[in-house]
């Protein structure tokens, strides 16, 4: 807020994504809040707590769908109102193409490389345009003046950074990418390569987590583009238009406000014991996520199998509770994913369980955030086992949620956390044994050394926390937006 007000003078924030921040249900005849499982969500409502400003984003929720609250804008967070949401409706069919189609069927599989194969059809992209146009006309209805800063979000808005730059010229976009972005070859697979990229380029900032995924935007903006590229200031120009190619590793806000209010460790630890069923001595072992085939729940699966398998010492004794949300299911690769854990889980419980002791625990449901920190804090291992993904917030949420400094992360390499969290036990997901391995040690780490990882990692995510993101990308915006004056005044 200091930032916007000494950096930022007078400047608008507007916020863009598809998900919204508070979703309202409609239960019981009450509208009843969730807080929905999403990386993006937790890293910016935060910091959009502290700023204040307009979030735009699609009206998803069940209370919103009936005419009686189908309000556009309404002020949150309830109870202490700082910013005002602004919902936009989509129908099912613009839902379909835009949302589970063109976003979750092309653009996620193709930019996480995971081996499901991405799906393109006309119609979806068609709807996907529409859609972006839909949000860029909210946008200039909610921006009261001609040069906003708009941070849009996602792959869910490739094309909106170039839309809003024609209808307002003046605009700072800083567009963030909150995935990873493939080698040029690998993208450009997609058939409509040259206007994503096209739509992404009438940004003024664009971030991604690592400089690996800077690299392979500014290699595809090469390839397919009519571009000048500045690898020595990282940018890229097109029609005159430049655009900032940046690293901005997303973080989680500190002190995480889900830890207000929890009990010491050992009370979590009971309190998860009593609600999951398990054995009161039990070596526990977590993971918490969205039910996505990005996030290797299978491998990890095998992995606890093998472990059990090549270290019986631990049957009876470890647990791996697996707290995974439904997301998506109305696609054939999510479903598919969620019967076939189930599946597997059973066969390795089968193999390796007995009377009174599950090995493999899957709680299938939404999980509050602060459900989830009290999770994190019964463990003594968390395990993120990402095939691919951009930064992966559940592994900085898991550091932060250890102020006693124990618990060991088990972390892939193939996660943009692993860049910043190096004290983790960092695998390779695709190896099952390497990985049994990794949580082998982790269960019979000392305290002292846990006690030592922990307390680099917490030191990091406590200095690289949400708002230096944020702060990193206002700054760089109000630097070129001096810029431009000085350079229109000359
Ligand atoms: O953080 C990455 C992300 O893909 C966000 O874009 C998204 O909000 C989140 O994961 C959850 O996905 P969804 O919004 O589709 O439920």
């Amino acid at each position: 807020h200091r930032l916007l007000m000494e950096e930022l003078p007078g400047a608008e924030v507007l916020v863009v994504s598809n998900r919204e921040p508070y979703i309202h249900n409609r239960v019981d005849g009450e509208i009843v809040l969730q807080r929905p499982a999403s990386g993006l969500v937790s890293a910016l409502e935060p910091v959009m707590r502290a700023c204040g400003g307009t979030w735009i984003a699609h009206g998803s929720g069940s209370a919103d769908r009936d005419t009686v609250d189908r309000n556009d804008r309404v002020p949150v967070p309830p109870g202490d109102p700082t910013y005002m949401l602004r919902r936009v409706w989509l129908s099912d069919e613009e839902q379909d193409g835009y949302y589970y189609g063109l976003a979750n069927e092309g653009l996620w599989p193709l930019c996480h490389i995971s081996f499901v194969r991405p799906i393109f059809r006309d119609e979806d992209w068609r709807r996907y345009r529409a859609v972006n146009e839909r949000f860029a006309d909210a946008v200039v209805q909610e921006a009261s003046r001609d040069d906003p800063i708009v941070l849009v979000q996602d792959y869910h808005f490739a094309l909106l950074p170039r839309m809003i730059r024609e209808r307002l010229p003046r605009a700072t976009v800083i567009t963030f990418w909150h995935i990873p972005w493939p080698n040029a070859e690998t993208f450009s697979i997609c058939p409509w390569r040259e206007e994503i990229i096209d739509g992404l380029l009438g940004s003024t900032i664009l971030g991604f987590h690592t400089r690996f995924h800077c690299n392979n935007f500014l290699e595809a903006a090469d390839r397919f583009m009519e571009s000048r590229i500045d690898r020595e200031h990282a940018s890229v120009t097109l029609g005159g238009h430049e655009t900032m190619v940046r690293a901005y590793p997303i973080s989680i806000e500190w002190p995480p406000s889900a830890l207000a209010g929890q009990a010491p460790v050992a009370e979590c630890r009971a309190a998860v014991i009593g609600r999951f069923g398990l054995p009161p001595d039990a070596h526990i072992a977590v993971g918490v996520e969205r039910f996505d085939y990005t996030k290797g729940l299978l491998d990890r699966i095998h992995a606890v199998d093998d472990l059990l398998g090549t270290h019986p010492e631990w049957r009876g004794k470890f647990v791996y509770l697996q707290a995974a949300s439904p997301t998506r299911s109305k696609l054939g690769a999510y479903s598919a994913l969620q019967a076939e854990t189930v599946r597997l889980a059973e066969e390795v419980n089968a193999r390796h369980g007995r009377d009174g002791y599950t090995p493999i625990v899957l709680s299938i449901r939404h999980h509050e955030p602060t459900e989830v920190f009290e999770i994190f804090r019964a463990a003594d291992l968390c395990i993120v086992s990402s095939l691919h993904d951009g930064m992966n917030l559940v592994a900085k949420e898991f550091v932060a949620a250890r102020d006693d400094e124990q618990g060991v992360l088990v972390l892939s390499g193939f996660a943009g956390a692993s860049r910043e969290l190096s004290e983790a036990l960092i695998v390779n997901p695709y190896d099952t044994r390497s990985m049994a391995a990794a949580m082998d040690a982790a269960l019979r780490m000392s305290t002292a050394e846990q006690r030592e990882r922990m307390h680099l990692m917490r030191d990091m995510v406590r200095q690289r926390n949400v708002y230096r993101w944020a702060a990193q990308m206002l700054l760089d915006a109000a630097r070129l937006r001096k810029r431009a004056r000085i350079l229109a005044g000359a």
